[in-house]
């Protein structure tokens, strides 16, 4: 079975995100959706939060579960056996970010191998740091999210 780790801060799970996360599961018997538990970093929605999130808007996606890390990425997939890192790409900046990361998951654990996908034209310009901006100041956020957490996004941000 080809599992692949699709990991990420996911807060909160886009549109881009989650077009990956459905061509993945077409590409690898399964996707685990691995959300970085990182006390450190201000999120707007809490770990708990996010996984449910995006366990809302895969759920009709069979091959697909969601979890939390804490951690070394290379360490959680070493403990699940698994060793892939699957990534998504819009710009050259993601490019290079992908490629240093790529490089020392490698430089850790030579077992592994991440594979990017790009993403769909027309995801290119979404980011969860843009969702959350437009929202905060009441732009639209429709078509930037899963329609399933638009309003979970806007009361979040109203708190
Ligand atoms: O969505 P993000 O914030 O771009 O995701 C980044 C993530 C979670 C994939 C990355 O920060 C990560 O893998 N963090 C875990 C710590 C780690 O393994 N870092 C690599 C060595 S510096």
């Amino acid at each position: 079975m080809k599992i692949a780790v699709y990991p990420g801060s996911f807060d909160p799970i886009t549109n881009g995100h989650l077009d990956i996360i459905r061509r993945g599961s077409k590409v690898f018997d399964k996707i685990i959706v691995a959300v970085l538990i990182n006390v450190e970093k201000k999120h707007l929605f809490d770990i708990d939060e996010r996984v449910e999130l995006i366990k809302k808007v895969t759920s009709d996606i069979e091959n697909v579960e969601v979890v939390s890390f804490d951690g070394l990425l290379v360490n959680f997939l070493k403990e699940r056996n698994i060793n892939v890192i699957l990534k998504g790409i819009r710009t050259t900046c993601d490019f290079e970010y992908e490629m240093q990361m790529a490089i020392i998951n490698k430089e850790l654990n030579n077992d592994i191998e991440t594979i990017c996908m790009m993403s769909s034209p027309e995801y290119l310009h979404i980011s969860s740091s843009n969702v959350k901006q437009i929202a905060e100041f009441n732009g639209s956020i429709e078509r930037l999210v899963p329609k399933e957490i638009l309003q979970n996004v806007i009361d979040k941000i109203k708190v």
